[in-house]
């Protein structure tokens, strides 16, 4: 039977257009990454992780994370944390922001996580796990959905011991990514692990992993019955592979269209965060971009080094004088700025 990538499901009550959803991305899963992802075609968004105690305090830098646009729906944000209580205020905070969905962390491998009680870690402890999920879908209105690991352990199954028990406890849609924690992301994505999950619970799975082109999208949602492909690094400065795996887009970019792209993302993060965050932060993004073999090494050091975002603007407009025309007709496309909410001010997200 033929997959059809742009078949519509549900989360709970949110209807998700398309099986291809933007991975969170810690660092990375700003709200530039999500609204190019929804524009190349991924029919679901998530943001990075946030942290739930630092909603709870009022924490302005993480507070910064709630600010969602309109063209970003349907959005899921995702919390982190090991106390249900907390766990749940923060939820009301984001179902407040206007998210569609509240995700929650089960997955992070990161040490300064997990020896928290957070992130994977709660893989091993399934009873706290569910009084989370069930503190968190309490709280809220919106569907509430778990992105977890297989396990701490190479070669663990505690994701199929548990799945079905978040599931119980009030998960609408399950993720997983199919490395154990102790792998980060050493080896692969063992998406049979996933398929055994689809058959144990009757909710809707994601499968995060490894997933980088439309007919390895097709593999994991046809051997696995999986309901939507989560993109991660595929799609880290390569908005093309979201549009290649949603049938929207075939052959590589231009030098025009890449640096166009480029500087769109950077004119947004620094709408978004200010200028001096923005400046350290998109770094990364020129190796993204500009790599693939689409521009030689040196001139991504050269961007790397240069000292303000106008410079690299600069330098990048020099070197493919046709991308200020794609960026114009880009922009053209885009909704009107007052058509976006912004539900908190941009110095709230400068600040902290
Ligand atoms: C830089 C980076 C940051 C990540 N941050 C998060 C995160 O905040 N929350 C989460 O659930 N997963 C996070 N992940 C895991 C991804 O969502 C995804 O499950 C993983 O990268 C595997 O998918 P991929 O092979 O498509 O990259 C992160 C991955 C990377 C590479």
């Amino acid at each position: 039977m033929a997959i059809d990538l742009e078949a519509r499901w549900n989360i709970g009550s949110v209807e998700i257009p398309g099986r291809l959803a933007l991975a969170p991305m810690a660092g990375v899963s700003v709200q530039a990454f999500r609204r190019q992802g929804r524009r190349f075609g991924a029919g679901l968004v998530c943001s990075e992780m946030v942290s739930c105690a630092g909603l709870s305090h009022g924490n302005e830098r993480t507070l910064g994370y709630l600010r969602i646009g309109r063209d970003e729906h349907p959005l899921a944000v995702q919390i982190f944390g090991s106390e249900p209580e907390v766990m749940a205020e923060a939820a009301r905070m984001v179902e407040d922001a206007g998210a569609d969905l509240v995700d929650i962390n089960f997955g992070c491998p990161v040490r300064k996580v997990t020896k928290t009680g957070a992130g994977a870690t709660l893989l091993e402890e399934p009873d706290r796990a569910c009084r989370i999920v069930e503190s968190v879908a309490d709280a809220v209105s919106v569907p509430v959905s778990v992105k977890m690991r297989r396990g701490l352990e190479n070669g663990s199954r505690a994701a199929l011991s548990i799945g079905p028990k978040l599931v119980d406890a009030g998960a609408a849609s399950l993720t997983l990514h199919p490395r154990s924690a102790r792998q980060m992301y050493t080896g692969s994505a063992d998406h049979e692990l996933t398929a055994e999950l689809v058959d144990l619970v009757d909710v809707p799975v994601m499968a995060s992993g490894d997933v980088d082109t439309r007919s390895r999208a097709e593999e994991v949602l046809e051997s696995t019955g999986c309901a939507a492909v989560m993109v991660g690094r595929a799609a880290q400065g390569n908005p093309w592979a979201l549009g290649e795996i949603a049938g929207r887009i075939e052959g590589e970019p231009t030098r025009e269209e890449v640096v166009a792209e480029l500087l769109l993302f950077m004119r947004d993060t620094v709408e978004e965060m200010g200028e001096q965050r923005a400046t350290g932060f998109l770094k990364k993004f020129y190796g993204w971009y500009l790599g693939r073999g689409r521009f030689p090494k040196p001139f991504k050091q050269e961007l790397v080094r240069l000292e303000s975002v106008a410079e690299v603007e600069r330098r990048l407009l020099a070197a493919a004088p046709g991308a200020g025309a794609v960026l114009e007709r880009l922009r053209a496309a885009l909704p009107a700025p007052d058509n976006v909410t912004l539900d908190l001010p941009v110095s709230i997200y400068a600040g902290g």
